[in-house]
């Protein structure tokens, strides 16, 4: 794994993506909030399962978050939930969810965000969230820390993430992929998990729930199946505000699993996810 000093050496300027990625992320989540029509909002297509959705919204945020990353860094390449597929010339990928959430974006609950990061290497460097409802923006560079901005116009406020409870008083959120087959094996495991913690959460936009645990308003998130796009940013935001964001075995987080927790906790969640049968 390369190092700060490394991106220095590099003359990777990682404060300068990670802003690059806010500002995007920015446009685009203002432009889907301030567009899209009271109530629900109609979906265009399905893909992997009938339940995986996509809206006009989805493909018109991933094309201004293009133009705006492209725009800026035309070497650059891009890798989006939608689609969006350019090589890199420049060694930095791109990583977008134009629209994470998409469920409750479709049915008008709060949690649905814009995620933009920036890898190397197929690791994020920097990167930002933004609840889109809100505007609250979360960000991150490699080796800088994290901060949160509710608003434009207020103080970014360094994250950091608490001390974690033991499991059994833990808050932990989790989520479930499109297919049903999966669906099934992980509600079972989810059930036997339920009676050994606090409680458990499906927030359902796995960026977002990645950056709750880096303000610990859950106290760790576990999910089979992501993509890379899920987790590319949130996943940055809860490891640079101290969190451990791996696999199963302590190895870079996978489709196979993303778990995110303090430090503390990590050891007794993986011992009891494990044994639920995941
Ligand atoms: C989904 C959300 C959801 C998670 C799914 C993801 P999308 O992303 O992050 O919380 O449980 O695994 O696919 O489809 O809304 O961008």
């Amino acid at each position: 794994m390369s190092t700060a000093a490394d991106d220095r050496r590099s003359g990777l300027h990682l404060p300068g993506l990670r802003d690059l990625a806010v500002r995007a992320a920015r446009e685009a989540a203002n432009w889907v909030a301030e567009n899209r029509p009271p109530g629900r909002v109609d979906v265009s297509a399905t893909k992997s399962s009938p339940t995986d959705v996509v809206t006009d919204f989805d493909t018109r945020s991933e094309r201004l978050l293009r133009q705006h990353l492209l725009g800026a860094r035309p070497d650059d390449g891009i890798l989006g939930e939608e689609g969006a597929s350019v090589d890199s010339r420049s060694g930095v990928v791109w990583v977008v969810d134009p629209i994470d959430g998409t469920v409750n974006f479709v049915y008008d609950h709060p949690c649905y965000s814009v995620s933009v990061a920036a890898q190397v290497d197929g690791e994020s460097v920097a990167g930002a969230v933004v609840d889109i409802p809100t505007g609250a923006t979360y960000a991150a560079v490699r080796g800088g820390g994290a901060t949160l901005q509710t608003d434009p116009a207020a103080a970014r406020r360094e994250l950091r993430v608490p001390e974690p409870p033991r499991l059994d008083q833990a808050l932990v959120s989790t989520g479930f992929g499109y297919d049903s087959g999966l669906r099934e094996s992980q509600a079972r495991a989810v059930a036997g998990l339920l009676g050994q913690v606090r409680d458990i959460r499906r927030v359902g936009a796995a960026s977002l729930d990645l950056c709750m645990v880096a303000t610990g308003q859950v106290d760790a998130y576990f999910e089979q199946g992501l993509n890379e796009w899920d987790r590319a940013a949130g996943g940055l935001v809860a490891a640079e505000a101290g969190a451990r964001v791996v696999d199963l075995d302590g190895g870079r987080p996978s489709r196979r699993m993303t778990l995110a927790t303090a430090p503390g906790l990590h050891d007794e969640l993986v011992d009891a996810v494990r044994g639920c049968g995941f």
